[in-house]
């Protein structure tokens, strides 16, 4: 073995001959590093840079980069982010080994958040799975790819709950439920982290962004967040706990300001909650500059009393804002903070590294051969196929008009994303070439007993495409929409794919309106004119206002961004090669309007319509979704059946039903379970997500299900973020969506 870090090597060698376990072995060359550390190197240490990189290897092309440049050699940089690649990841790694004193490896990050290069559904689609093992697959796979090309760090998974489709984010994240949203995360935990940190095709993930960013409000991205306790502990915070629970290496604080304290700044989320009240060992890394932005928030009055208030408040490595670089050091020698509190943050990032195994082999995920053999390959390219076909959600099919007949049609394939290959690798790509994604029409070629012609119709944006990083949405021009008519008007059946172009969601794309974009929903009108057999299929990065397709077509297809297959998955699907099985992780509102629209909302005082205008409504909507939260539909049906509910002892509860597939079809269900805590000390939510499982049926198969409910499934958390049950009456619904379920009622 190629000895690299002889000083790393022989302190490990030394330890290791202790015979000790390794947490002591780790505890104890941690502290003689530490103990060897310069108060620079330890603040290096908290120094986290963008990368810089020309084609000669990373060179300083601009005055701050031959700053970190400098820095990095001199070991005052910890960490660097978006260098990939294992001959830049090498490079950039050789600069910190060869030069520093001490040697100390970088640990390399990067948003790897749906996928490397091989890119699966955006998170909120993986989500519409509830297929908790094709999510940890998903993960790993992304994991094997992005630590084959050098990196040792995801800022993934984003575990943010949300109920604004307005926020641009909510593709990244898991929807508007707590109990999914943890299982979810936990899942992508550990497909990234695997078993065994040390293992070089696993790595670190970060539990983002702590905390309750996805309740900005107006859903404006980087908005104020102001928000009760009760949501905090019992809506926002428990992904993040389960999250904590499952060892994921490091979190990520955000943006927001919470109940007028900026998160990076706040004491309460990352000391008393994160750190001492649920012991978290592992690191917090700031979001991008979020130091710094507490200038901006008007919390610190400079970027020092920033770098104060941030390491005070436990954020341990500065993303981007040089803050800790520059002013850690004077506030140690204005003894405004101690060594203690900077020893800790080291300890914990050290730690990290430690696990990576990058102490013993700083280069150990430099290894070009694997680069070659586990990216993109067929076996990656067929997971994503596997997920992003669960992914999809059919929210409408009358009269079965899906599947499609796989002959003798003509069909009128219609809308500018039904060719784009680009749009389909959502926001965060990572190192997905462009244009990478099967498109739809690619994808129907294979079905070729029909006849399919294409039609592009009105342009869905303008030239430029982009103008200040926004889409430039063509609102004007309708050329292309009469020859699409026309194909539509000789067609049997019309295809349209439209919705939201790859770049209209994720972060700094928030809208206030949430239709389909532009001049798409009257094109869908003129469409409908001429010919109402029209299968929508809608791509987007979170919920639309689907009120008039929902309204009038006969067929409705969710497909999300679904990643690198997603033609072949949607086609699939259109044909009923593969059987749609997705149910909705987050609300479809009937309108803007009706926001924050969710499921697991309270009762009120005066919940039901009277004949007089005094209870809680709009005058001029709907109060229920378009589509509700675990929603979505089969080519087949399930039936429900045989509720039995009995007490196990005084601490547990059975709950044992029946699910039948009527239909003619195999198809998946994902059985869901809620609870209704009828009355208590505080106001529970109409209904909550307790319990799901995903299970395949042949036809006419029936299965007896079994869950089992304690006392923490039925309790809730006070303002203090502990568990309170109150015995009482509680009603317990098993169904196919949180509207469409068998009810029993247990006193307990
Ligand atoms: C971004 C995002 C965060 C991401 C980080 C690094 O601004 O908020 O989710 O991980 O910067 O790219």
């Amino acid at each position: 073995m190629r000895i690299s870090n002889p000083i790393a090597f022989i302190l490990i060698l030394t330890f290791c001959s202790c015979g000790k376990d390794e947490t002591d072995q780790k505890e104890r060359f941690i502290n003689d590093l530490i103990s060897k550390m310069t108060s620079m190197e330890k603040i290096g240490q908290l120094n986290q840079y963008s990368s810089f990189f020309d084609v000669t290897g990373p060179k300083p092309t601009r005055m701050e980069d031959s700053i970190k440049y400098e820095q990095i050699k001199s070991g005052l940089v910890g960490s660097v982010l978006n260098v990939t690649g294992v001959r830049e990841v090498k490079a950039m790694q050789k600069l910190a080994i060869e030069n520093s004193r001490l040697k100390i490896p970088l640990i390399f990050g990067l948003d790897v958040i749906h996928g490397f290069k091989t890119i699966c559904p955006i998170p909120i689609a993986e989500s519409a799975s509830w297929n908790l093992d094709l999510i940890e697959k998903s993960a790993r796979m992304a994991a094997k790819e992005a630590a084959s090309a050098g990196i040792n760090w995801t800022f993934a998974p984003m575990v943010d709950i949300s109920r604004d489709a307005r926020w641009g984010r909510v593709m990244e994240g898991a929807g508007e439920d707590p109990y999914l949203g943890s299982k979810i995360a936990v899942a992508r935990i550990n497909g990234f982290q695997g078993q065994d940190l040390k293992d070089s095709l696993t790595i670190a993930a970060c539990a983002k962004h702590f905390a309750a960013y996805g309740f900005a409000e107006s859903g404006k991205d980087y908005n104020t967040v102001d928000i009760g306790l009760q949501t905090l502990h019992n809506i926002v915070l428990p992904s993040f706990k389960a999250s904590a629970k499952a060892n994921v290496a490091t979190f990520m604080n955000s943006f927001n300001e919470i109940n007028g304290i900026p998160a990076t700044g706040s004491k309460f989320l990352q000391r008393s909650i994160l750190k001492e009240k649920w012991n978290y060992k592992g690191f917090i890394v700031s979001d991008w500059s979020s130091i710094e932005e507490m200038v901006a928030h008007g919390y610190s009055k400079d970027l020092k009393s920033a770098a104060l208030s941030a390491i005070k408040a436990g954020s341990d490595m500065d993303m981007m804002s040089s803050a800790y670089i520059n002013y850690l050091n004077n506030l140690l020698d204005e003894k405004k903070i101690s060594i203690d509190i900077i020893d800790d943050a080291v300890k914990r990032i050290l730690s990290v590294k430690y696990d990576l195994g990058l102490f013993s082999n700083p280069y150990l995920y430099c290894n070009d051969v694997r680069e070659e053999e586990n990216i993109f390959n067929d076996r990656n390219r067929a997971l994503s196929l596997d997920i992003a076909q669960e992914s999809i959600v059919l929210l409408k099919n009358d009269a079965n008009i899906l599947p499609l007949k796989k002959s003798g049609l003509k069909i009128a394939l219609l809308g500018g994303l039904a060719i784009d290959k680009d749009s389909p690798l959502g926001n965060w790509r990572a190192k997905a070439p462009k244009n990478s994604a099967i498109s739809v029409k690619e994808g129907l070629i294979k079905y070729n007993n029909n006849t399919v012609k294409f039609q592009k119709g009105p342009k869905l944006f303008k030239n430029p495409t982009f103008i200040d990083g926004h889409l430039n949405v063509n609102n004007t021009d309708t050329s292309g929409t009469y020859s699409a008519l026309k194909l539509a008007e000789e067609s049997d059946y019309v295809i349209t794919v439209l919705g939201e172009h790859g770049f209209q969601s994720g972060e700094g794309r928030s809208r206030s309106k949430i239709k389909l974009p532009g001049l798409q929903e009257q094109f869908l009108k003129e469409i409908y004119k001429v010919n109402k057999n029209i299968i929508l299929v809608v791509m987007t990065g979170r919920p639309l206002d689907l009120s008039w397709a929902g309204k009038n077509l006969p067929a409705i297809v969710v497909s999300w961004h679904l990643g690198t297959m997603s033609g072949e998955a949607i086609s699939s699907i259109l044909y009923g090669d593969s059987n749609p099985s997705g149910k909705l992780p987050m609300s479809f509102p009937r309108s803007v309007g009706q926001i924050p629209v969710y499921y697991n909302h309270k009762s009120t005082g005066r919940p039901a319509p009277s004949e007089s205008v005094f209870w809680s409504h709009f005058s001029d909507e709907k109060n229920d979704p378009l589509y509700p939260f675990g929603y979505g539909l089969s080519y087949t049906d399930f039936l429900y059946s045989k509720l039995n509910i009995n007490k196990i002892g005084t601490k547990s509860i059975e709950v044992n039903f029946n699910v039948k597939n009527i239909g003619n079809r195999i198809g998946k269900e994902i059985i869901q379970l809620y609870i209704k805590d009828l009355y208590s000390s505080y106001t529970r939510p109409i209904k909550e997500l307790k319990r799901f499982k995903k299970l395949s049926f042949k036809i006419n198969e029936e299965k007896n299900v079994t869950f089992i409910l304690n006392k923490d499934d039925l309790g809730w958390l006070n303002d203090f973020g502990d568990l309170i049950f109150e015995n009482g009456e509680f009603d317990i619904m098993v169904g196919g969506s949180s509207q469409d379920y068998i009810k029993s009622t247990i006193k307990f």
